[in-house]
């Protein structure tokens, strides 16, 4: 099957299950699941049960679609996702972007852990991602480039929308709770840095290194949608005293600034218009 029968048919099954119109998609990061407590989730459907959809294996993610409403907004939330340290191609760990794109989602929020490389961040910061730096991780656009799914050369100029990072700071400012912003380097990981690694990534020009996010939102400016992403910050590898790091003091710290996440995407939702 080609890979536009692949989206086609996941996005048919969902929408055969849940048949409101969602337009923003929501993906959530490591131990940042308490996010849909929030909602009022309609239809839950496990990644296992969608045709062509990749099935989640990291500690934390639990590995479904949520659909349903927050904030009087319809929405899709993808509780797990997929990292290519995991083994899936770029091609897979995109793939539910696609779908979401099928189904005609123009906003994404996007949640993730990230390690500080910004000496002033502390754990339990969020940053806002304002770019990203994809150099050390694998373009998912390689390949034949599919025109029902975007241009062959995308502008990477405002891969986040600074519209969207305005209302974060807004809402931050009302809920009077502070609001990083900086650069995130994406890597493949699974290994997390070598103190040599931190510090060049931190000279490079970024705030903020992961595992996640940035094929995922190549992929989502490829498809033309609007996107938002915020790092919770788990720990910070850049200083060398704190440099041993273990996937339970990110899943802890993570867990620990989720209710101030998930009120922050609450209130964005919230303020979204509905894009056309
Ligand atoms: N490095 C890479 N990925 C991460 C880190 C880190 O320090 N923390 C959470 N995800």
């Amino acid at each position: 099957m080609d890979l536009l029968s692949k989206i086609q048919a996941a996005a048919s099954y969902i929408q055969s299950r849940f048949l409101k119109q969602p337009t923003i998609g929501v993906i959530l990061g490591s131990g940042l699941g308490g996010f849909t407590d929030e909602m009022h989730i309609e239809c839950e459907i496990n990644y296992s049960d969608i045709p062509n959809f990749p099935v989640s294996t990291v500690e934390g993610h639990s590995g479904k679609m949520l659909l349903g409403t927050m904030a009087g907004k319809c929405i899709v939330v993808l509780s797990g996702r997929f990292h290519y340290y995991e083994g899936y191609s770029p091609e897979e760990v995109v793939f539910p972007i696609r779908v979401m794109q099928r189904m005609g989602i123009h906003q994404l929020l996007i949640s993730n852990a990230a390690g500080g490389t910004n000496t002033s961040f502390k754990v339990g910061d969020l940053m806002v991602i304002k770019d990203h730096i994809s150099f050390a991780i694998v373009n998912p656009l390689i390949g034949k480039n599919i025109n029902e799914l975007g241009i062959r050369f995308p502008d990477m100029s405002e891969p986040y929308s600074k519209k969207l990072i305005a209302t974060a700071h807004h809402i931050a400012k009302q809920h009077a709770f502070e609001l990083k912003e900086g650069v995130y380097f994406g890597v493949t990981g699974p290994t997390f840095e070598t103190r040599a690694e931190y510090k060049l990534i931190n000279q490079l020009g970024a705030d903020a290194v992961g595992m996640s996010t940035v094929q995922e939102v190549i992929v989502a400016v490829h498809a033309g949608m609007q996107v938002f992403a915020i790092s919770v910050i788990t720990d910070i590898g850049v200083r060398e005293e704190e440099n041993i790091i273990s996937h339970k003091d990110v899943l802890d710290a993570a867990n620990a600034s989720a209710p101030k996440l998930t009120s922050l995407l609450k209130s964005m939702i919230e303020s979204l218009e509905s894009a056309s």
